[in-house]
């Protein structure tokens, strides 16, 4: 079926003239974590402190993305890459246009950030690891969802009956422990200011 596709990227604006339109670089920032670990409220107040710095940003996370493109997705780690695959090319399109991505997602696996680096490019894809502590996350259990794993009632789990692997080697790592949200999201802003600036 392949064959009889032919993209036509080559054939319409390129980035580069779409960029200078929104005055900025686009990249997607891909932060990783666990579960309640604080990785949508980093991404939300950068968002708003993005925009009032004037970059044009679009935020995806679980709440846009499992209740919409991925619906039809469990958590089983072969549906999670599946989430992760489709959230990527979804990212590449966003990144195309110019705009930047604050992606906030689980992505528990090296193998599925390794794929979503793939797609969306060397280049462009920015690692953010929000290192918080399993017990702080359990401890803050924001959805209760911590206490349904313990007992049961949810099987597999990131953090407790399914992996999470911590990057490596990540881009940004934030230690959210004895700080505020507002003090991350600053701390992940000046490092990917000169990243998105237009020269
Ligand atoms: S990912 O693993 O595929 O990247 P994603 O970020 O989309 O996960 O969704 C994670 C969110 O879904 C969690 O913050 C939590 O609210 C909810 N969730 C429900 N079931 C699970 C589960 N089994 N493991 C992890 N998160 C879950």
């Amino acid at each position: 079926m392949a064959e009889n596709i032919h993209p036509i990227f080559d054939r319409i604006l390129d980035r580069n003239q779409k960029e200078g339109f929104l005055n900025q670089r686009s990249k997607v920032l891909w932060f990783t974590g666990l579960s309640g670990s604080g990785k949508s409220t980093i991404a939300e107040f950068l968002e708003k402190k993005l925009f009032s710095e004037g970059y044009f940003i679009q935020l995806l996370d679980g709440d846009n993305i499992r209740t919409g493109i991925c619906n039809n997705l469990t958590f089983s780690l072969e549906d999670r890459q599946e989430n992760i695959r489709r959230i990527s090319e979804v990212s590449k399109l966003f990144k195309e246009a110019g705009v930047i991505c604050l992606n906030s997602f689980v992505s528990p696996t090296i193998d599925i950030r390794q794929m979503a680096k793939e797609i969306i490019g060397n280049e462009d894809f920015i690692e953010i690891f929000v290192n918080t502590p399993l017990e702080i996350c359990e401890q803050r259990d924001v959805k209760g969802l911590y206490k349904k794993a313990r007992a049961g009632e949810i099987k597999g789990f990131t953090g407790i009956d399914s992996p999470y692997e911590a990057p490596v080697n990540p881009d940004i790592e934030i230690k959210t422990e004895g700080q505020t949200v507002e003090e991350s999201a600053i701390e992940v802003f000046n490092h990917i200011l000169p990243l998105i600036k237009m020269d």
